[in-house]
């Protein structure tokens, strides 16, 4: 889940090292279509909520220490409630499924605070939005934003059919006004959106958002490799396979590998060494050092981390050039520098 931010609010910045979390309840499951379930989430002490902007996400923490992003899929400007909508995957790491078959209403849970990776760019006045499946979720926020802010938008909406595509009452009166298409393909890739098509022709300050499996990204950011920088922005749920390879320093074979590096933790004035087949989570956690993980190769932001020295080598896909100045991943990235200095 990656892109472009709003600068005002673009991560949810770690508080003492660790992201801010929230006591909530769940106060309704909704179906959405076939394994989609919404599930709203209100404040425990009946309170409002910490605001998001369009295109935020939050970790869930499930009962058994697994940890899980789900994107907003309700209008920023409510404060009341919190909703995501997840896909049920019986195939995946099983915190959908968990999701799906372990929660009932009036249950508490913990959350993070809405931290966003995937902003509207504050710029564009024309937004091209693509989803596909359950990529749709980020996106519906986006589109309360975009409708309150008065801008031009139109989305293509992706999805195998009608009956697995989430929230089609919400967007039957913008489908009726032109501003949304559907797409079903039955799964066949051949009846799927022509996206070089769809992408060819770029209207004047248009900025394109995306979120959906990774093939889909994978055509998208193809199809669209000609619309200039910055103006591409999209959301991954899982690594790219353009995610920085594991290596780190040149050997004389020509082969570069992970080297060992100085890890200092200044507040807590501890220093480790990190081996080469290890990561900074693997350390912190061997010397009881408690730090938050989910996705472990760098695309959920969960273990994002500030750091006062040394020169990280950034292997996420979440951290724009700015925040990697202040922040870094240390579920996947190592340190170029012989010592990297957390803020922990
Ligand atoms: S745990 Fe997901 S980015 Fe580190």
């Amino acid at each position: 889940m990656e892109a472009v931010l709003m600068r005002e609010e673009a991560v949810a910045r770690p508080e003492g090292g660790k992201h801010v979390k929230l006591n909530v309840t769940l106060k309704s499951i909704t179906s959405l279509a076939e394994n989609i379930n919404a599930f709203e989430f209100v404040s425990s002490d009946c309170g409002p909520l910490p605001a998001f902007s369009a295109g935020s996400h939050v970790d869930v923490h499930l009962p058994g220490s697994t940890i899980r992003q789900y994107s907003l899929c309700n209008s920023p400007a409510e404060r009341h409630r919190y909703v995501v909508a997840v896909l049920r995957d019986a195939s995946g790491r099983g915190g959908s499924v968990a999701m799906h078959d372990n929660l009932r209403v009036g249950q508490k849970l913990v959350i993070s605070a809405p931290r966003n990776h995937f902003a509207l760019e504050e710029s564009a006045r024309t937004h091209v939005f693509i989803a596909g499946g359950i990529g749709i979720t980020p996106i519906m926020s986006m589109l309360a934003e975009v409708q309150r802010r008065g801008e031009q938008f139109h989305l293509f909406y992706c999805a195998r059919t009608p009956e697995r595509t989430a929230f089609l009452d919400r967007l039957k009166p913008l489908i009726d006004r032109g501003l949304v298409s559907l797409h079903f393909d039955d799964g066949d890739p051949q009846k799927g959106l022509d996206l070089t098509a769809t992408l060819t022709k770029r209207s004047d300050n248009a900025h394109l958002y995306y979120c959906g499996p990774g093939r889909f990204m994978d055509a998208i950011e193809k199809a669209s490799a000609h619309w200039p920088a910055g103006t591409r922005h999209c959301e991954r749920f899982s690594a790219s396979g353009t995610v920085a390879p594991s290596i780190d320093s040149s050997s004389r074979d020509g082969q570069e590998r992970p080297v060992p590096f100085e890890l200092e933790l200044r507040r807590a004035q501890k220093t480790f060494t990190v081996q080469a087949e290890e990561s900074i989570v693997d350390v912190l956690r061997a010397n009881g050092v408690e730090v938050d993980t989910s996705c472990c190769e760098g695309y959920c932001g969960t273990c994002m981390t500030r750091y006062l020295e040394g020169e990280p080598l950034h292997r996420d896909t979440v951290l724009d050039e700015e925040d990697r100045e202040e922040f870094v991943m240390i579920c996947c990235s190592r340190s170029k520098s012989g010592k990297l200095v957390l803020d922990l």
